[in-house]
């Protein structure tokens, strides 16, 4: 036994030196590669097969109702304060949820990942591996009818629910991943640092989330733990956005949110070493002594101590008025960092008695800031007010990650929601396919006002324009939050009309408009997916397949702020990052960088040119030119970084293709393709038609097309 320990703390010991490669297990660091190669995530994976049937089956009254009885059962163990978890319980979820970020769709309760590092050792989430704990009766009982990440919002609903606060409803369907690696790129870790550093930590900026590592979203204490509530109230401007929340979400949330419950910091000697530096023991706490050491009033988390109002587990508005009804003075707090105790206004006795209430730096700048200072007014006033903005934006904050309402599973989801982006049902007729592929394939090569195509063998041809509109339609599906594709085709209307990618993509659609007209029946987006699919089977590409049944988005529907897949010049890793979110291989995304590209259309873009003037076959000449030229790089006259073949004249690449070559596990990819065409176009086809049909859900985990 004693050699058994011995070798297990020699293990933990060369773990807890950063990046080792000797550590055999990964706690929460990404694998380095000493070769240089660059590093890619794997994506998420799961512990278990996802029981669809199951979850939807269960009885959400009967988890909640067990919740809310646990909650008022305090042990000793971790006493809960004031005889009720719902607080700490409303925490969790909302760090859980929290991570969510719209840049790349990352974070989110989805996974359930606050459980693995480097989640769970946040600096932020101190302390709710006991909450956790509390919920493993639970769990066990549901089994696998109710994911952790189910689980987590669940208890986070029922607890707000359990002090009287209101709900909307709940999104079942969370899948569990089997570790932490799809947060990885979230930070602190090597995917991180490359894909997207934070250079001052404190003021990280998009795409992370929080302004600091660790955090969920700003320091409480204000910008760099410097208490100035002025310069606090922008911050939280910033990073409540880049999770698509505006200023009557975030005050709601931040000031619904501290109704209830306390901040913890009754020492200054902080929570002790977190889960992956001692994981048999993590947050011991240091305050206090005994039996009592380190919990009940001796609890040390955030290392602030205080509740924000006189009845902290009970839901009212009673937050916004003691914001306005006190001024605000900072001090050290009994855990060492500063914090805001209230004084009577125009009080000219100091020893006046006052609540026994505290606030961060982060809610006073609630009142410094014009915007929030009248909606602190407005929900001080008007509890109805609060409760609809509340329970909205509590829906919105835990469900965002789950994607379309048609993932949701159980019968407490409510309606559609605008940020759900919903879109109206698909016509009940469907068009005759065999018919509109024959109008589109006769549109390929004849001549069309609405936009000069591309010339080959002297006579027009729109094929690669048609495959290129497809691709600009679907490609920004993102798998991490399940937004965006081609379903709703709203690449018609403004932002995605207008992004830079997009140039003249509304000159192709007017090239389809005849064959849109001719068919009642047939949506934009099931003719934009199906011309693309069309002119790629001309090009005499393999097995393409095409499932039908899409809908169009209104035209005067709110735009939503879907994203474009990111454009990073020749970062390479962030390329492959793109692959990631997009949900395709990278070997099925290297196969995507040859498909037909038109070279009128790169010209239109800014280039001097393609790397061929015939894109009517799909071959793996793309990769031969690729490998087999030297290039040199130059700005195009429109003022393009491109890439141009040396000796060649006329022979033109962007920095993406070359990326694809300076990239060791790309170039072995693409080296295969130039040399096995039968293998190219297997993963062409196998890229393209997981993309094309990568938005159609049924179910969480289903595709009403497989
Ligand atoms: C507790 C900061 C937004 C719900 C805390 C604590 C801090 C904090 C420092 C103390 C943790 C401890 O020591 O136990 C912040 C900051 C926010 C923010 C800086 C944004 C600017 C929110 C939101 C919600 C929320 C949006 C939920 C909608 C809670 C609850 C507690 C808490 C319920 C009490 C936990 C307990 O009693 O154990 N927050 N918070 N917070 N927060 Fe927030």
């Amino acid at each position: 036994t004693r050699y058994m320990v011995a070798l297990l703390l020699s293990i933990l010991a060369v773990c807890l030196i950063p990046a080792d490669a000797k550590c055999p297990f990964n706690f929460g660091r990404a694998r380095a590669e000493d070769d240089g190669e660059i590093l890619q995530a794997e994506p998420r994976r799961m512990l278990m097969e996802f029981d669809a049937v199951a979850v939807n089956k269960l009885d959400i009254d009967a988890v909640k109702a067990d919740l809310k009885a646990l909650f008022v059962d305090s042990k000793d163990s971790w006493p809960a304060d004031f005889g009720h978890y719902g607080p700490l319980m409303i925490r969790m979820a909302w760090h859980c949820a929290g991570t969510y970020r719209q840049s790349d769709g990352r974070g989110g309760c989805d996974g359930g990942r606050q459980r693995f590092d480097p989640e769970r050792s946040w600096a932020d989430n101190v302390n709710l591996d006991k909450a956790r704990g509390l919920l493993w009766p639970i769990k066990q009982k549901y089994g696998n009818a109710l994911t952790w990440g189910d689980l987590i919002i669940l208890a986070g609903d029922a607890a707000i629910e359990s002090m009287g606060g209101p709900i909307l409803g709940f999104c079942a369907g969370r899948i569990d991943d089997a570790d932490g690696t799809a947060s990885l790129p979230l930070g602190p870790s090597l995917d991180q640092e490359m894909v997207a550093p934070c250079s001052v930590n404190g003021d990280c900026e998009a795409p992370l989330g929080a302004s600091t590592m660790s955090l969920i979203y700003v320091n409480p204490e204000g910008p760099m733990a410097v208490p100035d509530p002025e310069k606090s109230a922008p911050q939280i401007r910033e990073v409540f956005a880049r999770m698509s929340m505006n200023d009557s979400e975030t005050v709601a949330l931040i000031g619904g949110g501290h109704a209830f419950g306390k901040v913890h910091g009754a020492c200054p000697t902080g929570p002790g070493p977190s889960p992956a530096e001692q994981p048999w023991n993590p947050w011991p706490g240091t305050c206090g002594n005994g039996t009592m050491k380190g919990k009940g009033n001796n609890t040390f988390t955030s290392g602030f101590e205080g509740p924000w109002t006189t009845n902290p587990i009970r839901w009212d508005n009673e937050y916004f008025q003691n914001l306005l009804e006190y001024d605000w003075e900072v001090h050290i707090g009994p855990g060492g960092h500063h914090q805001w105790r209230p004084v009577k206004k125009n009080s000219s006795d100091p020893s006046e008695p006052v609540a026994n209430i505290m606030m961060l730096t982060t809610d006073v700048a609630l009142l410094k800031d014009p915007s929030y200072l009248e909606l602190v007014k407005l929900f001080a006033t008007n509890q109805t007010a609060l409760d609809i903005a509340f329970s909205h934006a509590w829906y919105k904050l835990v469900t965002r990650d789950m994607g379309p309402h048609s993932r949701c599973l159980g019968d407490h989801v409510p309606p559609p929601q605008p940020f759900q982006a919903p879109l109206p049902p698909p016509p009940a007729k469907k068009p005759d396919y065999k018919a509109v592929t024959k109008a589109i394939t006769k549109a390929l090569r004849t001549a069309s006002s609405a936009l000069p195509g591309d010339t080959v063998g002297g006579k027009p041809y729109y094929g690669a324009l048609f495959a290129t509109l497809a691709w600009q339609c679907a490609s920004n599906f993102r798998q991490t939050d399940y937004t965006g594709g081609c379903n709703g085709a709203r690449i018609r209307f403004a932002p995605q009309k207008d992004w830079p990618q997009n140039v003249a993509m509304d000159r192709v659609l007017a090239v389809l408009a005849p064959i849109k007209a001719s068919f009642p029946s047939l949506t934009y987006a099931d003719l934009i997916v199906l011309a693309g699919s069309t002119a790629l089977t001309d090009a005499k590409a393999h097995k393409i397949k095409f499932c039908g049944g899409r809908s169009d988005a209104n035209p005067n529907e709110t735009p939503f702020p879907f994203q474009p897949p990111r454009v990073f010049g020749n970062k390479l890793v962030q390329l492959k990052d793109n692959a990631l979110v997009m949900g395709l291989t990278l070997r099925e995304m290297v196969a995507q960088q040859a498909r037909l590209r038109s070279p009128s259309q790169q010209r239109r873009l800014g280039y001097s040119g393609s790397w061929t003037e015939n894109p009517s076959l799909l071959t793996n000449d793309y990769f031969k030119v690729l490998l087999n030229n030297d290039w040199v790089n130059t700005t195009s006259a429109a003022g393009q970084l491109e890439m141009k073949a040396v000796g060649k004249e006329g022979i033109y690449m962007m920095p993406t293709d070359l990326a694809v070559k300076w990239d060791p596990a790309s170039a072995a990819i693409a080296q295969e393709f130039a040399t096995d065409s039968t293998a190219f176009l297997a993963a062409f086809a196998s890229g393209w038609n997981k993309l094309m049909v990568a938005d159609r859900f049924k179910g969480p985990a289903g595709n009403e097309c497989a």
